[in-house]
């Protein structure tokens, strides 16, 4: 590892949003980055934009859920820095659909990016981090894994298998050296939900939120990159919440409801 004690990392999804802003935050503190996503053309400007910042950087077209494309990326970084100290699995997918109309074909498809996609390149980063005797792994689930959305049944039901996944990753490769948690975002204004929300969805979500303000990317590498860094050693299996305060309320929890005196 480098003096900045965060080595190399592979980030997934680092083409947008929340996988953009860890690439960029790791990249600030000194990590080499490895920026990877579906989106081969938003990987290559993150990678330029970390360059051009005085970082460096990588990137890399792959897809998350193919085996072939995810050996030849941590490949890669074997070549370039003998493997890499960090992952980020910030790839995802959101399909919303009524339960009772829910596609078999749309349900495995989420399940395939969010779930066996990060148990994938888990597996494989793991595999050299073990032999180097140090990693770590961040996953990011959601408050969607815990509490139940409208239309929600894939994606939520993946987040909260990451939770599992990521307990189970903690448990094996601890011995080995190897952290492996969670970040669970509430809602973070990025390409992912400026889509899927409309103007009435975001205040209506605001107003359950006590902090009262929408979720920055920013908010959320900060969080990713304490997990991922040597301070961290003895945090393993945990699911850090960054949502602005929106998993500490109730029922009671919003503004319009009076206090009596
Ligand atoms: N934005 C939020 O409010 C929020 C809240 C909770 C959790 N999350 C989670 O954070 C992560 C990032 O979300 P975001 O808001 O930045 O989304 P985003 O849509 O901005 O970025 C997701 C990236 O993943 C890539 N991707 C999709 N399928 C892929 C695949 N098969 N292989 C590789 N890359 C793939 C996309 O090309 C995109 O660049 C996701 O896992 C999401 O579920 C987001």
């Amino acid at each position: 590892m480098d003096r900045s004690g965060y080595g190399a990392a592979l980030v997934t999804g680092g083409g947008s949003g929340i996988g953009r802003q860890c690439a960029l935050t790791l990249a600030h503190r000194g990590a080499k980055i490895l920026v990877t996503d579906l989106n081969a053309e938003a990987a290559d400007r993150v990678a330029e934009e970390i360059r051009g910042l005085g970082g460096a950087a990588e990137a890399m077209a792959m897809d998350v859920t193919d085996p072939s494309q995810v050996e030849a990326a941590f490949s890669r970084a074997e070549a370039l820095w003998d493997g890499v100290d960090i992952l980020v699995n910030s790839a995802g997918l959101i399909i919303v659909e009524p339960l009772l109309d829910f596609r078999l074909e749309t349900f495995e498809k989420v399940m395939s990016v969010n779930v066996a996609g990060s148990f994938l390149t888990g597996q494989r980063a793991a595999r050299t981090m073990a032999r180097r005797g140090y990693g770590r792994i961040v996953n990011l689930s959601s408050v969607s894994g815990q509490r139940a959305g409208v239309g929600r049944a894939a994606y939520g039901t993946s987040k909260a298998a990451i939770i599992g996944l990521t307990r189970q990753f903690a448990l094996e490769l601890g011995p080995l050296g190897i952290t492996a948690n969670a970040v669970a975002p509430g809602v973070i204004e990025t390409p992912m939900t400026l889509n899927a929300y409309s103007q009435e969805t975001w205040e209506k979500v605001l107003g359950m939120v006590p902090t009262g303000r929408r979720g920055r990317p920013e908010d959320i590498a900060e969080a990713v990159a304490y997990l991922a860094s040597p301070h961290a050693s003895y945090v393993n299996g945990e699911v850090l919440t960054v949502d602005g305060g929106y998993m500490a309320t109730g029922m009671t929890q919003t503004g319009s409801i009076a206090l009596r005196r």
